[in-house]
């Protein structure tokens, strides 16, 4: 019987798959951000990274600090769940600063939330611009307080 050799082919593709293989352990070892894999499939580092941005919008007990009348009118009308920066913007800067202004937003805001538009759920109320009153919407409808009028 012949001693057992390898066929040169076969040596050739062992060959190939090894260094395929040592390639990719050596850049995986070089190219794997440091925190990889401490707590899952992501970099632990990133979860720092995201809390350390400073906050845009502060909220509405922030904004309710300073104006309480403003909150209590809202808190009794239809737009009690509206956060104060879903129509000001965020307000960050100007809760540290009230010299920093915040948008005084005007009517065609409302028609970003009640146009009316088939993707938007029922217990929304919609209005079709041509159908309503006018497209100045603060004429009749204060917006802290949409169904009183002003
Ligand atoms: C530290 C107190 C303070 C806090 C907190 C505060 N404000 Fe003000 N805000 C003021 C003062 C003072 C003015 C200027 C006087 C005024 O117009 O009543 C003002 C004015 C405004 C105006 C009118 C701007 C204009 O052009 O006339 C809006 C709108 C407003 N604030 C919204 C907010 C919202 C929304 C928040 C929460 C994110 C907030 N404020 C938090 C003190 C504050
Ligand atoms: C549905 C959108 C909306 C929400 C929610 C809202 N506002 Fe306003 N706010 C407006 C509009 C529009 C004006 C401008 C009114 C005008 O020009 O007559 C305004 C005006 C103001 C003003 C200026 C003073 C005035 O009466 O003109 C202040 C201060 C204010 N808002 C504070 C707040 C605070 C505080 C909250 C949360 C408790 C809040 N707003 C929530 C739409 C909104
Ligand atoms: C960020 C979204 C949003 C914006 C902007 C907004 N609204 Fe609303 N509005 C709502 C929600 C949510 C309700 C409560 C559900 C309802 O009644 O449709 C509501 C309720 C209302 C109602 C009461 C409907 C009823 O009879 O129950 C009126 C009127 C109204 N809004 C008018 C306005 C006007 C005018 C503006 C502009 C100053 C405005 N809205 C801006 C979300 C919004
Ligand atoms: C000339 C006055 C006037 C103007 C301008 C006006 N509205 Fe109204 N709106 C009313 C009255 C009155 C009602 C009471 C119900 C009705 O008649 O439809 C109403 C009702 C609503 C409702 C509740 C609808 C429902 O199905 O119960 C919404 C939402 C609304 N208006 C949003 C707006 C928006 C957004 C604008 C600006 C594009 C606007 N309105 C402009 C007078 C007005």
């Amino acid at each position: 019987m012949r001693p057992h050799r390898i066929p040169p082919q076969i040596l050739r593709l062992i060959l190939l798959t090894l260094a395929i293989v040592g390639v990719y352990s050596v850049a995986r070892y070089f190219l794997t951000p440091a925190s990889f894999g401490r707590y899952g499939w992501y970099r632990a580092a990133a979860l720092g990274e995201i809390a350390a941005y400073p906050p845009d919008y502060a909220g509405k007990a922030a904004c309710a600090q300073c104006h309480k009348d403003k909150a209590e009118q809202i808190a009794k009308g239809p737009h009690k769940a509206l956060s104060c920066e879903s129509c000001h913007g965020p307000g960050m800067a100007h809760v540290g600063n009230p010299d920093v202004k915040l948008v005084k937003p005007a009517a065609p805001l409302c028609l970003r939330c009640h146009e009316a538009n088939p993707s938007r759920p029922e217990w929304l109320k919609q209005v079709t611009l041509a159908d309503h009153y006018g497209e100045n919407c603060l004429e009749c409808h204060v917006p802290h307080q949409p169904n009183e009028a002003p």
